[in-house]
């Protein structure tokens, strides 16, 4: 069975195929992220509009690189939500649109459960990747950490699952995202804190854990805050310094220090958690995915914490991709869950898990 799919939450045009929900045929990502650099962030109205100029000639690279064409194609899946409303709109009209004319069953996927089904993608003739061994099994525990979104999930099916826990504030990417900001490193923050903590002390500073309820919840706005302070200070003024001014005043090495001591204690937060749920639950499987899931600090605490190897998707498909997708639209498929509505699906830019 041959899925396309549409991926545009956010500011990645995506098409995949996929055959049968665990072979990558093709994954086809066009990113705005330039675009967005020079303001520090997503610009909704500029990702809306890239999305709505490359979509075609991206779903046409897909199914050129996956050497098939819409015949074969049995069905198309697109995310229909959380994410962006401009962004979003974008891939559902696109996908409702070729639904009805080329007469195809349409699957809607919610974006931040389709991570984790990156790691079912097991084989792929595509050069460049490195895909897990085997498929994941259930029951699945999965950490989602992205940008918008940080989730302890446990699966007891493709579409049965426990949200167990969630970010009460910010999402771990944001964190990552705001730290970098106020070290004036390079946007996407995650992967340039990442860099610069290479070089820094991670028990330079030390910064608080966050104290909540449910042992599986998580907060990331106070320990920002706390790094906000940490940095003031280092940089030798009170806490009415402006952040803005921050790059200027700190040296190389305290910005490494301060970013090694942020991931040190974000990256033990989240293993902590995954460590206290795996003995808990005892899944057959675990899983880490979503964009935060490229990171190597992360990827070698949670084995030196886990007695259990944890799975995780190839980097590129840590962060958004149609691929992820396609292999959830395959499970629907599978599953004879409920086909979308071409002529009504409507995106949902608040879409719960
Ligand atoms: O999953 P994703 O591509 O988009 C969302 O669905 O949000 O995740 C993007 C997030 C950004 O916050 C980015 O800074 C973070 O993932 N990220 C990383 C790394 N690579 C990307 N965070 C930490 N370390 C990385 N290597
Ligand atoms: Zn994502």
């Amino acid at each position: 069975m041959l899925v396309l799919s549409i991926e545009t939450s956010c500011d990645e045009t995506a098409a995949a195929v996929v055959e049968d929900g665990y072979k990558l045929l093709s994954n086809v990502v066009a990113s705005s992220v330039d675009l967005h650099a020079a303001y520090g962030g997503v610009v909704p109205e500029i990702a809306a509009r890239s999305h709505l100029e490359v979509i075609t000639p991206v779903i046409e690279e897909a199914l050129r690189i996956a050497k098939t064409n819409w015949d074969q194609i049995d069905a198309i899946a697109v995310t229909q939500g959380p994410g962006l409303i401009g962004s979003l709109l974008i891939g559902v009209l696109t996908a409702r649109t070729l639904a009805i004319t080329k007469n195809k069953p349409l699957y809607a996927v919610n974006h931040v459960q389709a991570h984790v089904f990156a790691t079912f993608l097991t084989e792929t003739s595509l050069s460049g990747y490195k895909l897990p061994q085997k498929k994941p099994e259930f029951p699945l525990l999965a950490l989602i950490v992205s940008g918008g979104h940080t989730q302890l999930v446990l699966f007891k099916n493709p579409s049965k699952y426990k949200l167990l826990g969630q970010t009460t504030d910010d999402a771990v990417g944001e964190a990552y995202d705001k730290v970098a900001k106020m070290l004036g490193l390079p946007y996407p923050g995650g992967p340039s804190v990442d860099k610069a903590a290479q070089k820094g002390d991670p028990k330079a500073i030390k910064l608080p854990d966050a104290k909540i309820d449910n042992p599986y919840d998580f907060s990331f706005s106070g320990l920002k805050t706390a790094v906000l302070r940490a940095a003031q200070k280092l940089s030798g003024h009170d806490y009415t310094f402006p952040s803005s001014g921050l790059p200027e005043a700190l040296t190389q090495a305290q910005k490494a220090d301060i970013a090694a001591s942020f991931q040190y204690t974000a990256v033990q937060t989240l293993v902590d958690k995954l460590k206290a749920a795996y003995e808990q639950y005892q899944p057959a499987s675990v899983v880490i995915a979503g964009g935060v899931a490229a990171n190597q600090e992360l990827r070698k605490q949670a084995s030196l914490h886990l007695t259990t190897p944890v799975i995780y998707p190839d980097i590129k498909l840590c962060t958004d991709n149609a691929a992820m997708i396609a292999v959830l639209g395959y499970f629907k498929c599978k599953n004879g869950q409920k086909l979308a509505d071409p002529y009504s699906l409507e995106a949902d830019p608040g879409l719960k898990m």
